[in-house]
């Protein structure tokens, strides 16, 4: 009796966490599951005679090992060839087809079968089934033989210990091939761990599933959230064959296959319960080759986890037959890479920015190094504590990390090249463009320049916001003009542009009667605002373009806002006490006042009738989860601006959410997004989709 429900608590609960990790659809909630865990350990505890490997309680356990056996691959593990671009692609596919249309498998006017499928950017391994239970895993070591790593695998909840469906329809041995990698989110979380702890910090997932996989301790292992996705097979041996097997080759016994296919072999890989992305997809010549590839260069700086490239593989197996290899290299694949997105340069100076509300950006001045398909000299190290965190020091040897359309980031330093005498950097005191003091509030991470619109920076910064399209909306007058403009000393508020002559700006260089003509019309064609505009321009701290709206739909009038105390301002619907404050401080400030004052002296009228329009609903019909915490605004915060946008917030994520806002400590919400591939935002982010980014 016990024995029997022994082997139904084995069964269920790998069905459980087959749901849970590798469906990512669980039926059952946590405590249940804990629940038939506990039976299972509590029988295991009474007839350790029945304990056996497949069995859901031995994923962990292994003891810490003194090194890594080596092991011999029964099929060598091969690499990939590489095509960097269209016309290496266009040779491949061309010598796949010739090769293929001589030996009779396609037309004349036949295109080739492709399955395009993901380069996963982790760790090669191959995972040896006989009988079904998992026996043996090994790392891809030099292709011949690879390390044993049987017992950090075993940790990988993913990974099924024993195969699933019927024990009739497993081969007597089947080896799998696939990535181990780990996700970004769980990398986030890693790091932020090892540092509390005070131990090494990853440089990126594929460093940190490194790392973990060569753990003497499978504990440790146990605890780093790796994955893996298999892509294909070495040795198989079906005991039967099966009735897909084409006839030929069963009376042959030549082809272990079960399937025609790659595409039909991953399927089958599938439900045996191996983790497969399902985001490959046959494919039919170059041209569908390249559409897969830019399809997929849209998805990457989305997905959960880092991708190099992709990879194509004829489809049909009799072909990749008799394509067969090359070298250490199948003739019938070949690796399509995406510009690298990280390489490292030297960092030869570290740059302090002023933003426009005096914001201090230390900024890294790089030796030019190509990183994801551009030429990069400068790129951002956030604040001080992000370069205290890293260590990154003059001289050092840092890794640029360029994703997508993001700004370029100093991902760190490469220790092992530092040279000699290198100092921690230290923040300037004082602002390197007007001189006033830096300071940081103690709760705060970011330093800011004191000297408001005395500095030049700010000031420039203040106009190009004020300019910009969803403020003033004056789009002559660009960065470059404005630039001009401060540093000659003629415009110093929002108001001296309003005065500016054509004959004036004629003076200025490189401006030609045209130019003049067309800055001094949009200028014109801006000087009747709604007071909406007019808010959101003057770049008060907090006041985004909602705010403004709000703020204008409640006041009517600027001498109002102007005279609004911070308890009047509380009472504006969406404005809460640090808002009021701000607003208020700021027009307690006599110059900004007396910049407002010269503002309407220089003929600038506000235009009173505009209603505040109803806040853009960016988010209608649309369904938003919030997990961990954000940055500056609070869960109600957040909450209300979606509501305002026309969206839900709702508690769980679902194929269904259109978004997830991560914040610091998001948890199981923030996985169950990126393994849904449904869109995460940062607060940012969110606050960019809002139109309230500024
Ligand atoms: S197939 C017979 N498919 O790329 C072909 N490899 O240079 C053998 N990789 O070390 C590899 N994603 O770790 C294949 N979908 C994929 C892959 C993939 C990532 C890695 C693999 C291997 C390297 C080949």
């Amino acid at each position: 009796m016990t024995r029997l429900r022994l082997e139904d608590l084995k069964q269920e609960i790998s069905s459980h966490n087959h749901r849970y990790y590798v469906l990512d659809a669980p039926i059952i909630a946590d405590a249940e599951y804990d629940a038939l865990m506990r039976e299972l350990q509590e029988i295991e505890a009474q007839h350790p005679e029945w304990v056996s490997s497949d069995s859901p309680s031995q994923r962990v356990g292994a003891a810490p090992m003194e090194g890594f056996t080596t092991v011999q691959h029964a099929v060598p593990m091969l690499s990939l060839g590489n095509a960097f671009d269209e016309d290496e692609l266009v040779a491949f596919d061309k010598r796949v087809t010739d090769t293929l249309r001589a030996a009779g498998l396609i037309g004349l006017a036949e295109q080739v079968e492709y399955n395009a499928e993901y380069k996963f950017d982790g760790l090669a391994v191959s995972l040896r089934y006989e009988n079904g239970m998992l026996v043996r895993a090994a790392t891809r070591g030099d292709g011949l033989t690879g390390e044993d790593i049987t017992s950090n695998i075993r940790t990988i909840p993913s990974v099924p210990l024993r195969l699933m469906g019927k024990p009739t329809t497993w081969p007597a041995v089947l080896e799998v091939r696939g990535e181990v990698l780990m996700n970004h989110a769980d990398f986030e979380q890693l790091n932020i761990q090892q540092q509390r702890r005070r131990e090494k910090v990853f440089v990126n997932p594929r460093n940190a599933a490194a790392g973990s996989l060569r753990q003497l301790d499978p504990r440790i292992t146990a605890q780093r959230r790796l994955r893996f996705y298999a892509y294909g097979w070495g040795e198989v041996s079906v005991s039967e064959p099966s009735p897909q097997q084409d006839l030929l080759a069963q009376l042959n016994h030549e082809f272990p296959e079960p399937y025609a296919t790659q595409a039909e072999m991953l399927a089958w890989l599938q439900r045996l319960g191996f983790p497969v992305s399902r985001t490959y997809a046959v494919v039919k010549g170059v041209e569908g080759l390249l559409s897969y590839y830019r399809r997929t260069e849209d998805a990457r700086p989305d997905l959960p986890f880092d991708i190099d490239g992709v990879v194509y593989k004829v489809n049909y197996l009799d072909q990749q037959r008799v394509l067969g290899f090359v070298a250490r290299a199948p003739r019938f694949a070949v690796a399509h890479k995406y510009p690298a997105q990280e390489a490292t340069t030297e960092l030869l100076g570290i740059d302090v920015q002023v933003g426009r509300t005096g914001a201090i950006t230390p900024v890294a001045r790089l030796k030019p190094v190509f990183v994801g398909g551009v030429t990069v000299t400068n790129a951002t190290l956030h604040n001080e504590d992000e370069i205290r965190r890293k260590d990154v020091r003059i001289g050092d040897t840092v890794i640029i990390r360029r994703a997508g359309d993001v700004i370029p980031e100093v991902v760190g330093p490469v220790i092992d090249l530092r040279p000699e005498h290198t100092q921690a950097f230290i923040m300037p005191t004082t602002c390197p463009v007007c001189d006033s003091a830096i300071e940081k509030p103690q709760d705060e991470v970011i330093a800011r320049c004191t000297g408001g619109l005395v500095c030049a920076a700010q000031r420039k910064q203040n106009l190009a916001h004020a300019v910009s399209r969803k403020a003033l909306d004056i789009d002559g007058v660009g960065e470059k003009l404005i630039e001009q403009l401060v540093d000659t000393g003629r415009v110093k508020t929002l108001a001296d542009l309003y005065t500016l002559s054509v004959e004036e700006l004629l003076s200025l260089p490189r401006m030609g009667r045209k130019s003049a003509e067309n800055v001094v019309k949009a200028v014109n064609t801006a000087r009747h605002p709604s007071l909406a505009r007019l808010l959101y321009a003057l770049g008060i701290r907090h006041v985004g373009e909602a705010t403004a709206r709000d703020v204008a739909k409640h006041y009517g009038t600027l001498e109002n806002v102007m005279e609004a105390d911070e308890e009047g301002l509380l009472q504006v619907s969406e404005v809460g006490p640090v808002v009021a404050a701000s607003i208020a401080h700021f027009f307690a400030e006599p110059h900004n006042r007396a910049a407002i004052v010269k503002l309407l002296q220089s003929g600038v009228t506000i235009d009173e009738t505009v209603a505040a329009t109803a806040s853009s609903q960016v988010l209608a019909g649309q369904t938003v989860v919030l997990t961990g915490t954000l940055p500056t605004w609070t869960r109600d915060d957040a909450t209300r601006r979606i509501l305002e946008a026309g969206g839900k917030v709702s508690g769980s994520v679902s194929s269904k959410t259109a978004y997830v806002v991560a914040g610091v400590e998001a948890g199981t919400k923030l996985r169950r997004a990126q393994e849904l591939g449904v869109t995460v935002l940062d607060e940012d982010a969110l606050k960019a989709l809002l139109g309230l980014d500024d």
